[in-house]
């Protein structure tokens, strides 16, 4: 038996199958774990309380249920949750968009996998590539494209502050220098807030890049797994939800309660929305209805939104002030760097001082219970080993939605450990 490239491509020992791993399975025996890793959101109370209500009333409305269950949706997915969608964004965002600029997937992940290989390989004779504008970026898509080489990168300037943070910004004249000598880029791709590192894209970055897509033909993919409208984890005022033809938004209900239920939403130009309907014909048929059905009313009132922005973002804020906190206090008198939490489940501390690869210090971590993940992950899109950024083995992503208690004690043992290892 002989697995073929895009089988070996796909069962390779990828960071995000790492991290997964480590989600699902349990530490050896007789270690208390501290789930700093992963991607797993929190439970929010007031979420769960609509999306029960939803299900609730769907039981005790006759056959609904049943009805539900029982057959499969068109592969660009629910009507009436195609019509809550599109005119929710109509009318509170006023774009330009009708059905047909909507198709649903079964999660992000997938909608992600569809467009990066929608646009990157072999394409009339030569390689199409991704170009992500801002390493480092979500691990997720790292090992996403089918061919060998198709995702390229620019690496993120950086700004430091005087309080120990800093932010990663978009180094505009390197990323128009590399569409103006590769005519071989088939898209842009960013993810905002990002993956791991909780920046957000200014509205001016993420405008400069889709205008680069326009003069270049090519769309600029934003996937919004932690952005506005929801489930709205931003926590800087001065960010919008931005969509026009040359830009392809990816959405997810994941992040506001529902990851077991894989719904992902893309709104894009209608021959990309046709495209991954088509896609999603061959790969799964059609994308999971549930998650469909409890959110198209919560959609259409407006309650969804409203959620979002007064339940999920403080909760989420809540938890950053005070890993920021516990960061503080424990690293304090080390050599550490935090970038500034704009957004997202995630802190990304940069430990200059470390004498280990985090590779290294992650499985140390590992053994004293404490699961993150290791920041080479994030950095991809290069030929030259190791990445070219200075930030390359010295970051940990951090996952601050589990239980403070947890929380803070996992901060606490990695600070130990960094003094040690300094
Ligand atoms: C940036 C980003 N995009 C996409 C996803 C995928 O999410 P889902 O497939 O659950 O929508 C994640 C998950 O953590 C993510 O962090």
């Amino acid at each position: 038996m002989q697995f073929s490239d895009f089988g070996r491509k796909l069962t390779s020992r990828s960071g995000i199958l790492q991290l997964m791993d480590d989600i699902g399975r349990p530490l050896p025996g007789g270690i208390k774990t501290y789930p700093l890793g992963g991607g797993n959101p929190a439970r929010v109370k007031a979420t769960e309380e609509l999306y029960r209500r939803e299900m609730e009333r769907i039981l005790s409305s006759g056959e609904a249920f049943e009805d539900i269950i029982s057959h499969y949706d068109a592969p660009q997915g629910r009507t009436r949750f195609i019509e809550a969608v599109t005119s929710f964004f109509r009318s509170r965002y006023g774009w330009d968009i009708s059905e047909e600029n909507i198709a649903v997937t079964n999660g992000s992940q997938s909608a992600m996998f569809y467009l990066l290989n929608l646009f990157s390989g072999r394409t009339e004779g030569r390689e199409q590539t991704i170009l992500f504008p801002l390493m480092p970026e979500y691990i997720g898509y790292a090992d996403q494209g089918i061919e060998e080489g198709t995702f390229r990168s620019v690496a993120a300037r950086c700004e430091y502050f005087s309080d120990r943070t800093f932010k990663y910004t978009l180094d505009q004249e390197a990323v128009e220098r590399y569409l103006n000598e590769h005519d071989e880029v088939g898209a842009i791709a960013v993810s905002r807030p990002t993956n791991p590192s909780g920046n957000v894209l200014t509205d001016g970055e993420i405008k400069a890049l889709a205008r680069m897509a326009h003069e270049h033909s090519i769309p600029l993919i934003v996937d919004n797994a932690y952005g506005l409208p929801f489930p709205d984890i931003i926590f800087i005022d001065d960010a919008e939800p931005i969509w026009n033809e040359d830009i392809i938004l990816s959405m997810s209900l994941s992040k506001i309660g529902l990851p077991s239920i894989r719904t992902g939403i893309v709104i894009a130009r209608r021959e990309i929305a046709s495209a991954l309907s088509n896609m999603n014909a061959i790969a799964a048929l059609a994308s999971c209805t549930m998650g469909q059905v409890l959110s198209e009313n919560l959609i259409a009132s407006g309650e969804l939104v409203k959620a979002a922005k007064e339940h999920v973002r403080p909760f989420y804020q809540e938890k950053a002030r005070k890993a920021e906190g516990w960061i503080r206090r424990y690293f304090d008198g080390t050599e550490y760097f935090l970038h500034r939490i704009e957004g997202s489940i995630f802190t990304w501390l940069y430990l200059p001082s470390l004498k280990i690869p985090t590779l290294e210090f992650y499985s140390i971590l590992m053994d004293n219970g404490v699961v993150t993940v290791p920041g080479e992950y994030f950095f991809f899109g290069s030929d030259e080993k190791p990445y070219p950024h200075e930030h390359y083995d010295k970051c940990l992503r951090l996952n601050y939605s589990g239980p403070d208690d947890l929380t803070e004690e996992g901060i606490r043992i990695i600070s130990r450990l960094y003094r040690e290892y300094s």
